[in-house]
């Protein structure tokens, strides 16, 4: 394996008191960081020569008109068009975008996979396996999703996607991702997001790594709207984090692999692109702990709907209805009187893709294993299998703690279509469809019988 890099080698900001070491908290908060003193403009964005004379530079992820504007700021060593010259298409045979439709894969069902096995030799790149797509990568609406299967780090290889921003949710295994914005290290539990255009490169710090990634080809992802609930508790702003300034000063033979509307092309350069020394605004990678996050529920009686455990929203253009909610279904007391505890059986118009991170999920004792995903798309009925229902329904409803156990489930307002890796290399597990088949009829006409 190629050994991870030392962050040491890099030039990195120092962080505020109080802060985690190498982060800055809050969520799309307009920051400023610098590697170097004084490398950071101050009251201005563009004097006419930057200090230590670097260039300056804006990275816009929205329209500048749009409200609020997402951009940031960036004085680096190099201007971007010195990271990119000629561009030369390459395969990705298992990287899919939508719209992908195969017509040898049927997507009309409810499909549950085993863990896919994580081989040697993978990168970020070549490791990235589509389960599912939704929507259309060329008119920014939907998503895919993905499994990483990742061993190897990548040395002189950079990435971005022009398409998406990348959320992703570690499994197995520890990941640095060094950006042009600064380092995020990842592990199991938390979660990151790359935005989309952000050049980065991807390192192993212990392997092999696994994990689920939402590739958002739409809005970006945003704090759900939290109604009565208020001011606090689900995902708070000051739990995430953006990573401070650093930058790398390398002359060394490099090659970007961009993702542009669904193909893959690479260009070769002289140098790191990782040559940010300074930068300021509001569009950059974060990441999260999921243990931060603080859930609510029903106190008293009934099941709310699982939006209720949203940690981030990517909007569509119809309220209410995401082009992707991110939902967390961690450890949390279940307290609930005379109730009916797990996920109701249900049919939805949206489309469910969960993964389990660890432990047991409580609709599906068995089955759905760490590592694991399962798939209910558009208005196709699930809910708890038999020996689920039996328990739910005749335990004793004292309080009672859901331990270990963490999930997650991507939803999206679009059918998600199986690729032919999802339908006929990953272990599909031909008898998920049974796990409903022993549910008895217990109805007989007589009144009172429960
Ligand atoms: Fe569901």
């Amino acid at each position: 394996m190629n050994r991870p890099t030392d962050p040491h080698k890099f030039t990195q900001a120092s962080s505020a008191t109080g802060t985690t070491e190498g982060y800055m908290p809050g969520f799309a908060n307009d920051f400023e960081t610098e590697a170097l003193p004084g490398a950071l403009p101050q009251g201005m964005n563009s004097p006419q020569k930057c200090n230590y004379g670097l260039y300056g530079e804006q990275l816009s992820g929205t329209a500048f008109t749009a409200n609020p504007p997402e951009r940031t700021w960036c004085y680096r060593i190099r201007p971007s068009v010195k990271h990119s010259h000629r561009y030369k298409k390459i395969d990705l045979p298992y990287w899919k975008s939508a719209p992908c439709v195969d017509p040898d894969v049927i997507s009309l069902g409810q499909y549950r996979w085993d863990p896919v096995e994580t081989p040697d030799g993978l990168t970020w790149i070549t490791g990235m396996h589509t389960m599912t797509t939704a929507g259309d990568v060329n008119t920014q609406v939907g998503m895919a999703s993905h499994i990483y299967l990742v061993t190897e780090s990548m040395v002189d290889d950079y990435f971005f996607s022009a398409d998406s921003e990348l959320l992703i949710v570690p499994q197995e295994g520890r990941l640095r991702f060094a950006t042009e914005l600064g380092i995020i290290d990842l592990e199991p539990k938390e979660i990151a997001i790359i935005p989309r255009g952000l050049v980065y490169r991807v390192e192993v710090l212990e392997g092999p790594c696994r994990g689920f990634v939402c590739e958002n080809y739409g809005q970006k992802f945003e704090l759900p709207g939290r109604g009565p609930i208020g001011a606090n508790c689900m995902a708070n702003p000051r739990d995430f984090k953006a990573p401070v300034a650093a930058f790398e000063d390398r002359e060394t033979p490099s090659t970007i692999t961009v993702k542009w509307c669904g193909q893959f092309h690479t260009t070769e350069i002289g140098h790191s692109p990782l040559d940010v020394v300074a930068w300021h605004g509001n569009y950059a990678p974060y990441k999260y702990d999921l243990r931060t996050y603080c859930p609510v529920g029903a106190i008293l009686f009934d099941h709310p709907d699982p939006s209720i455990f949203t940690v981030l929203t990517a909007p569509s253009g119809v309220p209410g209805t995401a082009n992707i909610d991110f939902v967390l279904f961690r450890e949390r007391w279940m307290v609930a009187e005379d109730t009916f505890r797990p996920p109701w059986y249900h049919k939805n118009i949206m489309s469910e893709l969960m993964g389990n991170i660890y432990g047991q999920y409580d609709a599906k004792p068995q089955g759905f294993v760490p590592g694991g995903m399962s798939l209910h798309n558009m208005m196709l009925p699930h809910g708890p299998d038999k020996n689920a229902f039996e328990g739910a329904s005749n335990s004793n409803l004292g309080p009672d703690k859901l331990e270990n156990t963490m999930s997650f489930m991507f939803e999206t307002r679009f059918p998600q279509h199986l690729t032919a890796f999802a339908a006929q290399e990953a272990p599909l597990q031909d008898d998920y469809i049974d796990c409903w088949s022993d549910i008895e009829k217990k109805f007989d006409g007589t009144p009172g019988k429960k």
